[in-house]
């Protein structure tokens, strides 16, 4: 039997807000079951209280590695396996690397960034593939499904986001070593690229700033939604041919400088 969403345990970092959320979301919808790793004092228990027994909210912070250890065996113990992860949780930290004034981009923000969005996602990586490589393999050897949250800004990074590109680059670059490396245990991994989608990250910007990330779109000339994402998640889990692959979800933008 291949990995299907129904049926199908997984772990959603991030999972509390924005993209992460919708990935639960759907997840639920078709009959799985979610443990999401974010942040205490977010929406992750008030969710897991809407959704029912079928998510467990774990809040720790994904860059404590002991945190990321304990949670990964308290979720294999509670769900007796894990088929599928998803990372989701990031931050954008934007700085210019020499402002106006002559202030440097801070090195601690910068190491912040790659830390979340590129070191922590690898540390739940390689603790869940650990679980994941023990699961009973389908009749095609398959035991697991990874999907890292990159950007596009791994491609067309703009002014402020060199730590940001850092990071989601760094997630597009290990893609496919991930994909040979794990292929032995029977995990496929993808990396998802989304363009501009309207949550929380967004929802912080003017008027003005979604008005023209809304127009930078080829079509359609919307703001992407969590529930675009989570579709291609869905594709990903159930699609046993798709492996090592990084695939944008944008509407077709190509970000401009600025
Ligand atoms: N929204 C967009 O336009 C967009 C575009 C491209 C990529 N992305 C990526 O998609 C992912 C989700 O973004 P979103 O827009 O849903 O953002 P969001 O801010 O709504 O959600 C991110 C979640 O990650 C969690 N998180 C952050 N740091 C964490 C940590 N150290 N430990 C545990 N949890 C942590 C936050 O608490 C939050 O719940 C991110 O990786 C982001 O970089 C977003």
């Amino acid at each position: 039997m291949t990995v299907k969403v129904t049926d199908t345990v997984a772990v959603v970092t991030g999972g509390a807000s924005g993209i992460g959320e919708g990935i639960v979301r759907m997840l639920v919808a078709n009959g799985g079951s979610a443990a999401i790793f974010d942040l205490d004092g977010g929406k992750g228990s008030e969710l897991a209280r809407e959704l029912g027994p079928s998510v467990a909210f774990f809040p720790l912070d994904i860059t404590i590695p002991q945190q990321v250890e304990a949670a990964v065996s308290a979720v294999a113990e509670r769900f007796g396996r894990i088929d599928v992860l998803v990372n989701s949780a990031g931050i954008s930290p934007a700085s210019r690397v020499v402002s106006r004034d002559g202030a440097l981009f801070p090195l601690d923000l910068y190491r912040r960034g790659v830390e979340v969005n590129l070191i922590a996602a690898f540390d739940v990586l390689r603790n869940v593939a650990g679980v994941m490589a023990r699961n009973e393999p389908s009749d095609e050897g398959e035991r697991g499904v990874i999907v890292n949250i990159g950007s596009i800004a791994a491609f067309e990074g703009q002014i402020g986001q060199a730590s940001y590109a850092a990071g989601k680059g760094g997630l597009v670059a290990m893609t496919l070593p991930l994909a040979r490396d794990l292929a032995s245990h029977g995990v496929r991994v993808m990396t998802i690229c989304p363009g501009t989608i309207d949550t929380p990250m967004v929802q912080q910007a003017s008027e003005q700033i979604r008005d023209y990330l809304r127009d930078a779109n080829v079509f359609p000339k919307r703001l992407g939604v969590p529930e675009d994402i989570a579709a291609v998640v869905r594709t990903c889990i159930e699609t046993t041919y798709l492996n090592g692959e990084v695939i944008r979800v944008d509407a077709a933008v190509r970000m401009a400088p600025r």
